[in-house]
């Protein structure tokens, strides 16, 4: 895990530092140039001086050069002075130190300065044309006056070591302040551990976002709708468990009664009767443990194992599997549709959500009723409709039929009330709109239409 604070100091201080040091060597060169700039003035003084002493005797060149001149001419403590005369035109030497660096071009009427090294150190020379007059007699001199750099380099070290010490403090000072303002800025975070610490297992609301930067509120809102899920999942469980064990108990007392009952048959035929209708029952129980695991699989916040489901085929199936109980009603149980059509859906919720609809129309329609069945296309969007010509349900009824345990009043005795609740909590999950409608033969026509995205198949 990285620690903001040493990321952030990191990625501030590594560039600052490298430009502080970038801005080292530009300041060095830009201090040393301005210093060659003063000192070379107080050179080419020194140049002129020692020319203003060149005089013609006998027709020589004197030089009244005595050391306290000479001394005099030096522009710090510690450097050394040099000077070389010679004649401009020819170069022959006259006075001062003879192996002196020449300059590399002559001066004419403006001084020359350059950079050499003379007797193990750098020396900055001027050089300059000079004539000396004696009557009629004029002499074209050179001059040439060196000084050693240490001065220059001293002066320059001390300018830049004041500038980048002053930088450095600076630096120092701003990489406190952001450590500071990291420790300030994560001190509300700081503040909600300790407030999610403190919290008990079972509190699940969500995080107050109010006192947290505003760059963080998207991870504590993410955070709060993933609780969120897991409230609404454990809300869920525990409901599930409590109907479940309310709808299985009156079916298991009712088998447990029969079961006794059987028990209690001493002829064959009347035992035949008993276990018959027990089979019925353990058939309704079945099918109420199908619908309550229906029913805790379609729970808001369980995420569904979705994969592209051939709707036809399927609704298809489901149907004939209710052929059974239709048969026993003598009810004409029909099936449309043929083109292929792919919806994105979770298999065994989309096949209860088809048997559930059938199992109704059929148990609901009288004797020798018809129920249908039929899957196609409304522009572009699948669609399932599941016809009877029963009783249909009065508009009124319509809206609680879909509400969990709901049974209208004198529907017959087997069920549960649950049917229509998973179907609309399937239908929810989906993206699928449901609507109870009136038959045109009187009954009831449930009518599905799925959100517009089905892939074509074919
Ligand atoms: N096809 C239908 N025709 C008439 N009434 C229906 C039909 N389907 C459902 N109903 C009514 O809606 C009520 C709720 O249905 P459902 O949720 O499946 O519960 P259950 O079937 O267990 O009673 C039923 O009691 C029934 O009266
Ligand atoms: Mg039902």
């Amino acid at each position: 895990m990285t620690r903001l604070r040493s990321l952030l100091l990191r990625w501030l201080l590594v560039p600052t530092l490298s430009l502080w040091a970038l801005g080292f060597v530009a300041g060095y060169m830009r201090s040393l140039s301005q210093a060659h700039e003063a000192y070379d003035r107080t050179l080419l003084g020194s140049a002129l001086v020692v020319s203003e002493r060149l005089n013609m005797a006998d027709g020589e060149v004197v030089a009244d050069l005595p050391y306290a001149a000479l001394e005099m001419l030096r522009t710090d403590a510690q450097d050394s002075i040099f000077y070389r005369i010679a004649d401009l035109k020819g170069g022959r030497f006259i006075t001062g130190y003879e192996d002196l660096p020449a300059p590399a071009a002559l001066p004419r009427e403006e001084p020359v300065f350059y950079d050499a090294a003379y007797k193990g150190h750098d020396i900055r020379v001027v050089a300059l044309a000079f004539t000396v007059v004696d009557g009629a007699e004029q002499r074209p001199l050179l001059v040439q006056v060196a000084e050693t750099m240490d001065a220059r380099r001293q002066l320059t070290w001390r300018i830049v070591a004041d500038a980048a010490s002053v930088q450095l403090l600076l630096i120092a000072a701003a990489a406190g302040l952001i450590a500071l303002g990291v420790r300030q800025g994560l001190a509300p975070l700081k503040r909600l551990r300790d407030e999610v610490r403190a919290r008990g297992a079972h509190d699940l609301t969500p995080v107050d976002t109010r006192t947290v930067p505003r760059e963080v509120a998207p991870l504590i809102h993410a955070i709060n709708s993933h609780t969120e899920r897991q409230r609404q999942l454990s809300e869920a469980q525990v409901r599930f468990v409590a109907n479940a064990s309310h709808q299985l108990k009156t079916p298991l007392t009712l088998l447990r009664a029969q079961v006794g009952h059987a028990l209690m048959q001493i002829d064959l035929e009347a035992m035949r009767g008993v276990v018959s209708r027990l089979h019925e029952a353990t058939d309704t129980t079945g099918r109420l443990v199908g619908q309550l695991l229906a029913l805790a699989r379609s729970e808001p916040g369980r995420t569904l194992e979705v994969e592209d489901v051939e709707l036809t085929a399927l609704a298809r199936e489901a149907t004939f599997e209710m052929l059974p109980v239709a048969r026993g009603k003598g009810i004409d149980l029909g099936f449309e549709g043929s083109d292929s059509l792919l919806v994105r859906g979770e298999r065994v919720l989309l096949r209860e959500l088809v048997a559930n609809l059938v199992h109704n129309a059929i148990v609901y329609t009288q004797e020798r009723g018809t129920v249908t069945v039929s899957v196609g296309k409304r522009a572009q969007c699948a669609t399932l409709c599941v016809v009877d010509n029963g009783p249909g349900i009065a508009p009124a009824e319509r809206a609680r039929a879909f509400e969990r345990f709901y049974r209208i009043a004198g529907s017959q005795t087997q069920g549960s009330g649950l049917g229509l609740a998973i179907v609309k909590e399937i239908c929810d999950r989906h993206g699928v709109d449901i609507a109870l409608v009136d038959a045109p033969g009187g009954g009831l026509c449930v009518d599905l239409v799925w959100s517009c995205e089905i892939i074509e198949a074919q």
